[in-house]
């Protein structure tokens, strides 16, 4: 329970599905999910990137660039990670009555705070995507040097290292980035899911690149 009392929903006269049409696209959460290392923001700009070229509306939430502003106030303990999860939740929530494709890319490592975000949006709003990828392998590519940090103990309580990540039961898609390292082809793999469930049009033309 909030702790706000005496407020009132307003309702809007232009509704979700009107920006949906006005946008040509059905709105949709795309939630990255996976380990520090493992692809997950260069997988979902990838994706914008992709859908910015066929002229379909997107934004990403990053992890890092959140906590900068909206969430600075939070650090690392389970319960700040699920704040960040919560309020993170909230806001992709806005985005998707937006009418636009929104892409977050957090470690949301605990199940119950992703699944908590599923349940705040409508049927089929929310779409996981695992990046699954083993530790060593994102371990090996540490590109912020935070691996090499927590081992050596200047950080406590990294994901992957002494803190945990739960993975998903039943994501809608899994990209395996140790199998298939190229951006390019996993990012495909979910602009095609949205294509195949009709949250997008398929191009005319097949955009080579
Ligand atoms: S989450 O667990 O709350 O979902 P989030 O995705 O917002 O994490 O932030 C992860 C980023 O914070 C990592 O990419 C990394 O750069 C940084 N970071 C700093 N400390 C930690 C830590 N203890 N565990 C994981 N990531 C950390």
């Amino acid at each position: 329970m909030g702790k706000s009392t005496n407020i009132v929903w307003h309702d809007s006269i232009i509704k979700r599905n009107d920006r949906e049409i006005l946008n040509g696209n059905r709105s949709a959460c795309l939630w990255f999910t996976g380990l520090p290392s493992s692809g997950k923001s260069t997988i979902a700009r990838e994706v914008e990137y992709i859908l910015y070229i066929r002229r379909i509306r997107t934004y990403v939430l990053d992890g890092d660039n959140v906590r900068h502003g909206l969430n600075n106030n939070l650090g690392f303990s389970a319960d700040d990670r699920k704040e960040n999860i919560r309020r993170i939740g909230e806001v992709a929530k806005l985005f998707v009555d937006t009418g636009i494709v929104v892409c977050t890319a957090f470690i949301s490592p605990y199940r119950e705070d992703r699944d908590f975000v599923r349940g705040i949006m409508g049927k089929g709003d929310f779409i996981e995507v695992f990046i699954d990828c083993p530790v060593d392998v994102c371990e090996q590519r540490d590109p912020k040097g935070l691996y090499k940090k927590a081992r050596a103990g200047e950080i406590k309580g990294f994901t992957g290292v002494d803190d945990p990540y739960e993975a998903p039961k039943n994501p809608e898609i899994v990209l395996n980035t140790a199998e298939v390292p190229e951006v390019h082809r996993n990012a495909l793999q979910v602009v095609d899911y949205l294509e195949k469930n009709g949250y997008i049009q398929r191009p005319q033309a097949t955009l080579i690149r």
